[in-house]
């Protein structure tokens, strides 16, 4: 079987009340369909509110979707929750999920529980996988103790403990330092080598442009943009990149150069003696020649289009 997970028309509404006691609807997601293919890892990106973690939580069988349809490794989420359970790993970000007064290996020894590993078992495994944390050093202190980048191990240690071939991974870097993120992103392909399918979600694009081999742009509970990073830049992208180094331009010359049709927007940084002026536009807009023709042709020492980083594209799909 080659497709791991597949949403089709996936709906999460909430009801919750305001202060003053009014029912309140949220429809956290919308009609969700996306598949992700055996042995990848696939980014769900979207702003804040857009319904990642939802996505991720019926996907890890904790909460039920309220119309549509979601399997993993082809099992349902709702119909074969405890199939799906066994075989994959959640790994959080942030402060979620973790017991402060238990000690790192109380903490895994506790999960170990909850899925159903024996005492012997777990106690091996334990052992092992502190020790692919690297976090036998601290393993026998309380988790309050744990630096955020400790924590982060732990958990990783958490989602890994029962060698799933799912992972799940919800903001894995979110409040690391580079350091912490770097470490964390570098195990990432491991994972993958070893077998493993991931979904990961992520405000970093930079990130996500590095570790996805494919990647899935959500805004208010639905998929808007599917593809590989390079597809999402060059297909999905509502803008154009040109960037001009340019010599001896000044603010005039920049704000006609910004009213020209089809320009959206000019970054100016000085570089030395030079200028390099980053220029956003619509597609089809022919930039080069009206650049040149504005500024002339002496002021453009270089003048080249590139694609949008994945940062870029993102911004300009989800206005
Ligand atoms: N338990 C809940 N009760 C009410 N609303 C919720 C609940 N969980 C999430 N929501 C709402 O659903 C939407 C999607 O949330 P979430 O999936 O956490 O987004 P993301 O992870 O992309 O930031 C948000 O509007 C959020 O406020
Ligand atoms: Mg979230």
């Amino acid at each position: 079987m080659d497709t791991i997970i597949e949403c089709k028309d996936v709906q999460r509404t909430f009801t919750s009340r305001t202060l003053l006691g009014k029912k309140q609807e949220t429809h956290a997601l919308n009609g969700l369909e996306f598949s992700v293919p055996r042995g990848i890892v696939f980014g769900l990106l979207g702003p804040n509110g857009s319904g990642k973690t939802t996505t991720i939580r019926i996907l890890s069988t904790l909460l039920t979707p309220t119309a549509g349809q979601a399997k993993v490794l082809g099992f349902d989420v709702v119909k074969e929750a405890k199939k799906v359970r066994g075989r994959i790993g959640l790994i959080l970000g942030g402060e979620r999920g973790l017991y402060g007064r238990l000690t790192g290996e109380e903490n895994l020894k506790y999960f170990g529980a909850l899925n159903h590993m024996g005492r012997e078992q777990s106690k091996k495994r334990v052992k092992e996988i502190i020790e692919t944390v690297g976090l036998t050093d601290a393993s026998k202190r309380p988790v309050e103790q744990y630096s955020r980048g400790m924590r982060q191990r732990l958990h990783i240690a958490r989602g890994l403990l029962t060698d799933p071939e799912v992972l799940f991974m919800d903001e894995p870097t979110i409040g690391l330092d580079p350091a912490g993120a770097q470490e964390l992103r570098q195990m990432v392909p491991v994972l993958v080598k070893q077998g493993k399918t991931i979904l990961l979600t992520t405000h970093y694009m930079s990130e996500a442009d590095e570790l996805s081999a494919q990647v899935a742009i959500i805004n208010k509970g639905r998929i808007i943009a599917t593809g590989t990073p390079t597809e999402i830049k060059r297909s999905f992208s509502k803008i154009i990149v040109c960037e001009a180094i340019c010599r001896l331009i000044d603010a005039k010359a920049i704000e006609v150069v910004q009213r020209l049709p089809g320009i959206q927007r000019v970054n100016v940084t000085s570089d030395g003696p030079l200028q390099r002026l980053t220029i956003y536009a619509l597609p089809g807009t022919e930039i080069k020649d009206g650049i040149l023709k504005t500024l002339g042709e002496g002021c453009v020492e270089s003048i080249i289009m590139r694609d949008p980083t994945l940062e870029e594209a993102y911004l300009s799909i989800i206005k």
